[in-house]
């Protein structure tokens, strides 16, 4: 692939490449819907990943081919304006964001586009994108890469250049994963610790092959339920509540906020409960951590479906399973489980054969590999 996507930039730009980046999708092990919450929340990068070649210039011009797609755009520094261009917006939105912040984004890059995270499937492929060309914009212009400044470049060029009001998860773990390990993220300080997985143990992406459209005002409407659950407590943000302050919660709020704060301060909890799981390689405790993750946002979030709670429901009744929850936003796309290792390949088969025959679709599932975040090395 890596020769192939080589030549296709020879060919196009006329001189080979120089760097390739390596920017990879994420699932959430646990802690979904408390990132704009300033909550907890656990993700880890995993084996799929959007790869860029790049080639510097020596002017501000900024190429780019996106191979999945066979389509190109193209965008000068000096002459940034909004667009409606579906992918090349990410692109001009770190550009935006890179250049506020450091106040010298000069140079542009040419660029060969390739990815095989699903895309629309909640693995988080518009993070893995942004990354790539922050990477991109840093080689380009001799600046530091520092992986927190420019997770949060990324998201403030979702949030403010792409309008996409997501938190700060997927941008943080995309830029800070690490081999064989999930993150353990305080969405509020963007304190983070690595912490390493259960011993002989997989996690197991089952994408449900729903897609769901709509998703953006649902999300954004949990937002602000939980921003009205907040200030009914006249505090920011929901982080700064537990388990006592519920009763006061349920006199002050209509039932289906309360539901979602509810959510909220009960899965900042079990984060930290998994954390401890992890430090004493727990994988049952664990486990049964991601199936109350899963019954709360069902139940009192209200973000699942019924493909998701199906293919969940299908994995905790397969051999091997330690737990299984929906993983992102919800709605469609993906579901996760945690696996016995040596079970793995027989519990892929089963839970696509049995998904399979109940929902009349053909899923995906893979076994997939906690990986190193955005990186970029030198192509001799
Ligand atoms: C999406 C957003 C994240 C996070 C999750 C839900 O993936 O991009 O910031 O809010 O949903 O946990």
């Amino acid at each position: 692939m890596k020769f192939q996507l080589n030549d296709t930039f020879t060919e196009l730009y006329k001189k080979p490449a120089q760097w390739h980046i390596c920017s990879p999708g994420r699932v959430n092990l646990i802690g979904e819907h408390t990132d704009y919450n300033h909550g907890f929340v656990m993700p880890m990068a995993i084996d799929k990943a959007t790869h860029l070649f790049i080639r510097p210039r020596q002017d501000s011009q900024v190429n780019l081919y996106a191979a999945n797609f066979e389509n190109s755009y193209s965008f000068l520094l000096d002459q940034l304006r909004a667009g409606e261009h579906e992918w090349g917006e990410y692109a001009k939105g770190m550009a935006w964001a890179i250049h506020t912040y450091y106040q010298k984004l000069k140079y542009g890059f040419d660029a060969v586009v390739y990815g095989d995270i699903p895309i629309g499937a909640g693995l988080s492929s518009s993070a893995a994108f942004e990354l790539a060309i922050g990477q991109a914009f840093c080689l380009s212009n001799s600046l530091n890469w520092d992986p927190v400044i420019m997770a949060k470049l990324a998201q403030q060029a979702e949030n403010e250049w792409v309008k996409v009001n997501c938190g700060i998860m997927d941008q943080f773990i995309c830029s800070l994963g690490q081999v064989n390990h999930a993150l353990l993220i305080d969405c509020d300080s963007l304190e983070y610790e690595q912490l390493p997985l259960p011993h002989n143990t997989k996690v197991i992406i089952m994408d449900t092959a729903t897609r769901r459209g709509l998703v953006e005002s649902a999300y954004n409407e949990r937002r602000e339920q939980c921003e009205a659950a907040a200030e009914s407590m006249a505090v920011e943000t929901l982080r700064t509540l537990g388990e006592k302050d519920l009763p006061t919660l349920q006199t002050r709020l209509d039932k289906t906020t309360y539901a979602r704060a509810k959510h909220v301060i009960s899965e900042n909890a079990r984060v930290l409960e998994a954390k401890q799981a992890l430090l004493n390689n727990d994988p049952i405790h664990f486990g049964k951590l991601m199936v109350s993750s899963h019954e709360s946002l069902c139940q009192d979030f209200e973000v699942s479906s019924e493909a998701l709670d199906t293919m969940v429901q299908i994995a905790l009744d397969t051999e091997g399973c330690f737990g299984a929850r929906m993983t992102g936003a919800g709605f469609g796309g993906c579901a996760i489980a945690l696996v016995r290792a040596d079970e793995a390949e027989q519990f892929v088969k089963t839970v696509t054969e049995q998904y399979q025959k109940s929902q009349q679709m053909e899923p995906y599932l893979y076994i997939c590999a906690p990986s190193q975040g955005c990186s970029a090395s030198p192509i001799n």
